[in-house]
């Protein structure tokens, strides 16, 4: 069964991107984006349409995955130019419940993870129908006061496992389920 893993960076306040949508506090972390090797792992990803907008105006060459990717969204938006060796992106657009996609998510991983990688509430989405099953942050020593919400739901974690990769702290927790509500 792959794991499905909602991986981001995040403020230490909480937030993936500014409310304008910005990652310039995240971009400026490191010259080069670190590799953990997360991605080696990836057979699939979805994501919300705000997440697919901000990586179509800041491509730099071609579309950067070659496993599927699913992008949920209401509207009807561009696919990105095809590479140099003229394969096209496999992009999949989807809408509603993300219950409806799952299984065909999972079964396109091939065993592999399926990468939440973001918005928030997509994260959420997963969480609501007991999908979730791990978050991986990488945690920047930035506080924004404001802006778009690492997860926006009430969930029980489990610490798994924690490290460093100057300057990020890096977590990875288990989602036990919704937060128990004792009192
Ligand atoms: N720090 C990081 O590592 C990191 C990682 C990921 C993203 N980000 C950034 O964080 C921000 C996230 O933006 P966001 O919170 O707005 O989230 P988002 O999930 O990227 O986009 C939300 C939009 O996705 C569509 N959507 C979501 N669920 C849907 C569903 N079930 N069916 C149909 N459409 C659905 C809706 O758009 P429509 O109805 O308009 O189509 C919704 O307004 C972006 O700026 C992104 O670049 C940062």
């Amino acid at each position: 069964m792959p794991r499905t893993v909602y991986y981001t960076a995040t403020t230490l306040d909480g937030f993936i991107a500014d409310p304008e949508d910005s990652l310039e506090w995240l971009l400026r972390q490191t010259e080069e984006p670190p590799d953990d090797g997360f991605i080696d792992g990836v057979g699939a990803i979805v994501m919300g349409a705000t997440t697919y907008e901000w990586l179509l105006r800041n491509l730099d060459g071609p579309w950067p995955y070659s496993v599927p990717a699913w992008v949920m969204t209401h509207r009807k938006l561009p696919l990105p130019e095809a590479g140099e060796d003229g394969k096209k992106p496999d992009i999949r657009f989807a809408k509603g419940s993300v219950s409806d996609r799952y299984f065909e998510m999972c079964t396109a991983t091939g065993d592999r993870d399926l990468w939440v990688m973001g918005g928030g509430d997509l994260a959420g989405q997963f969480a609501d129908e007991g999908f979730l099953d791990e978050i991986i942050t990488w945690t920047a020593p930035v506080v924004l006061g404001k802006g778009r919400p690492l997860l926006p739901r009430r969930l029980d974690l489990e610490l798994i496992e924690v490290g460093h990769s100057d300057p990020f702290v890096i977590a990875r927790h288990r989602v036990v389920g919704p937060l128990r509500e004792d009192g």
